[in-house]
């Protein structure tokens, strides 16, 4: 049977997010299934930047090695972000810098990361996470805001253009089905666009459950993205078999109902990318398998979920099966 990467072959390519560990325990499905990869956390700032302008590549280093072995292709993960992104970064003697300071040390954090990775990502994730979910709010208020303004974004990616100029570069976020945050999305997007900003594509998390958000309501976002003009990525999938407030911790394994309607779930999000599959270029899962999916930890520790093809025995589930041979 073809794997997943070879099926989709002619549609987009099919990704997984890797970590130094996963990269050795799960090579065994990562290397034939998939043919992009996402550090998991290994290039993120916290990752890399120890201390202001100090490098440290070790960890990022045995993501970008293994890629070059096994002849994979890379998306970076990421830029500009709130999260895993030290305070120190935004200050000096215990205070917020300026805006001319703060411009300088994202173009600075850039250079560094250009200079070390050069050309191994074919596509970044320049900005992740802008945009608030609440409802009536647009951009979430965070140091960048506060320090810089609302036109971070727009400083971030003509920074990233001038350091990555041959990548596709990204805004990446999550509840991007959910219509208000989808509305705020193609907003920004358009904005970005009027102003000539260099953007290529909108990364869509994909973080979903069996329940949430429907087939009916990604495809009504698929639709709205799809006017944008720019690509698409499906960047971080996984599907929870749990709603997002259901906190039981007693299943060691999925019920029937969950399995069922998770596999529906997978085949109609996999004809919704097929569909869109002109402009979408890749699907990224985020996690191997069952036993090293972050959704173990999230939103209950410890609580064992059941999000991906592959099971905690790292063999495949039926789901993958149907989807090489339904889809
Ligand atoms: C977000 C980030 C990812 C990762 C996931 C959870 O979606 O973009 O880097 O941290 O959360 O694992």
């Amino acid at each position: 049977m073809m794997s997943l990467y070879e099926k989709f072959n002619e549609y987009f390519n099919v990704g997984v997010a890797v970590n130094e560990r996963t990269i050795k325990s799960h090579k065994e499905i990562i290397v034939p299934q998939f043919n992009v990869l996402t550090a998991e956390n290994e290039m993120k700032f916290e990752s890399v930047s120890p201390s202001l302008g100090v490098y440290d590549f070790t960890k990022a280093d045995k993501i970008l090695d293994f890629a070059k072995e096994n002849n994979k292709k890379l998306r970076g993960h990421t830029l500009v972000w709130h999260n895993q992104t030290p305070d120190w970064y935004f200050k000096e003697n215990g205070s917020f810098v300026s805006r001319e300071e703060m411009i300088k040390r994202m173009d600075n954090h850039m250079r560094a990361i250009s200079k070390h990775v050069k050309d191994a990502c074919y596509a970044w994730d320049v900005v992740n996470e802008a945009i608030d979910d609440k409802y009536g709010n647009y951009l979430r208020q965070s140091n960048w805001t506060e320090i810089i303004g609302d036109d971070f974004i727009e400083k971030a990616f003509l920074c990233a253009r001038n350091h990555f100029p041959n990548a596709m570069l990204y805004y990446n976020d999550y509840n991007e089905s959910n219509r208000d945050k989808c509305e705020k999305i193609c907003k920004l997007i358009k904005s970005l666009k009027t102003k000539d900003i260099p953007i290529d594509g909108i990364g869509l998390q994909a973080h979903w459950n069996i329940f949430s958000p429907t087939i009916e309501e990604i495809k009504k976002a698929f639709f709205e993205y799809s006017k944008l003009g720019v690509k698409l990525s499906i960047t971080e999938l996984d599907v929870s078999v749990y709603e997002f407030e259901d906190k039981r911790t007693d299943l060691i394994v999925p019920t029937n109902e969950m399995i069922e309607k998770q596999e529906r779930f997978y085949l109609g999000i996999f004809e919704i990318f097929k569909e869109y599959s002109e402009i979408i270029d890749c699907v990224t899962f985020w996690g191997v398998s069952d036993d090293v999916t972050w959704l173990n930890n999230f939103p209950v520790k410890n609580r064992k979920n059941f999000p991906l093809l592959f099971d905690s025995n790292q063999n495949t589930k039926p789901i993958y099966k149907k989807l090489l041979e339904k889809v």
